[in-house]
């Protein structure tokens, strides 16, 4: 049987595609134990606290309600509320929250920052997203295209369209090669992932059986894909000005109608993390909006609110997912 207790959850890469499963199962058990209102309160007494030095809604959320629906305390940490990084090293930080707390969440850039706190903590540390990787997102990805799709994982096929960069860009080539499924990213070479990213995947892919394919052609990344999904151009700690850039590379990698027919798939679904520019009704998008006249970025509104879409079932299933590598690391579950 697979036992998750006292591991860290840094990045994909860390699991066996056995452990990775067993985690998708674990949280589709725990989603239908509180559906069902028969969850089982695993995580009393525990104490976990979450750093973020980056904002966040979905993910701090998640872990807030999924703990307190074990049973656990959770300490919200934001970067002008702590001392991390700032007045103390993150060695020392890691140190005297591992004597406090059963676990530690962090969201932040490097992901040398996540790496050393799980070297010094002593407890387990989980990843809420680095600009390398951002493993929780696509364990709730992951769960949500088994709810969407019959197929068994290693038949789905999956396109990532846009900055493939980031780390969403990263994270979902990494995960389709370890779960041996078909991933397909389309964006200008000048934003795939990094050669040692795609070195990875590749060698991945050749024992999981997994087909990995980089492209510049939409058309050729989505024929037949059972989902699309895209990500922000520009994502949290980039600078303002890379937009203007990102806008002219990436406007043909815009998820549209278009490029849904192309799929020749009518049960396609689309996916997204979100935050999404799907309209420009925010504060930024009104900025980019009045600078570039454009209506949306990276996916159509009508994309977006379709029936294609299943981005809100991905964004509640963070929460189901994180409990599951709570439950999995705190109580061996
Ligand atoms: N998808 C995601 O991580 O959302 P937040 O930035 O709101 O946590
Ligand atoms: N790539 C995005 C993901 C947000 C959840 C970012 O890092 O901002």
């Amino acid at each position: 049987a697979t036992d998750l207790t006292g591991r860290h959850f840094l990045k994909e890469l860390d699991f066996t595609p056995e452990e990775f499963r067993h985690l998708v199962r674990l949280a589709a058990e725990l989603k239908a134990a509180k559906k069902l209102g028969t969850e089982t309160p695993r995580l009393r007494g525990r104490n976990i606290a979450l750093v973020f030095e980056k904002t966040s809604t979905r993910t701090r959320c998640a872990f807030e309600v999924a703990a307190a629906d074990q049973g656990a305390a959770t300490t919200f940490l934001d970067p002008s509320a702590s001392q991390i990084g700032h007045k103390e090293s993150v060695k020392d930080t890691a140190r005297v929250l591992g004597r406090m707390f059963d676990a530690v969440q962090y969201r932040g850039s490097g992901q040398e920052v996540v790496e050393e706190l799980a070297a010094h903590a002593g407890v387990p540390v989980y990843n809420g997203l680095t600009d390398t990787w951002h493993p929780t997102q696509m364990l709730a990805d992951v769960l949500t295209m088994t709810e969407h799709c019959d197929k068994p994982l290693s038949e789905v096929a999956y396109a990532y369209l846009g900055d493939a960069r980031s780390n969403m860009g990263n994270s979902y080539l990494v995960t389709g090669a370890l779960l041996g499924m078909d991933v397909r990213v389309a964006a200008p070479r000048a934003l795939w992932p990094h050669r040692d990213v795609v070195e990875r995947a590749r060698d991945l892919a050749r024992v999981t059986g997994a087909r990995v394919a980089l492209t510049e052609e939409v058309a050729d990344a989505v024929h037949g894909a059972d989902f699309v999904a895209t990500d922000v151009w520009v994502s949290m700690g980039e600078p303002k000005d890379v937009w203007d850039e990102r806008i002219a590379l990436l406007s043909p990698y815009a998820v549209t109608m278009e490029v849904l027919r192309a799929t020749e798939n009518p049960g396609v679904r689309f996916l997204h993390c979100l935050p999404a520019f799907h309209d420009l009704g925010t504060a930024v998008g009104r900025e980019i909006h009045a600078r570039h006249g454009l209506s949306s970025l990276e996916v159509t509104d009508e994309v977006f609110e379709s029936e294609h879409s299943v981005v809100f079932d991905e964004a509640e299933n963070r929460m189901h997912t994180i409990k599951a590598v709570l439950v999995a690391t705190l109580a061996g579950g």
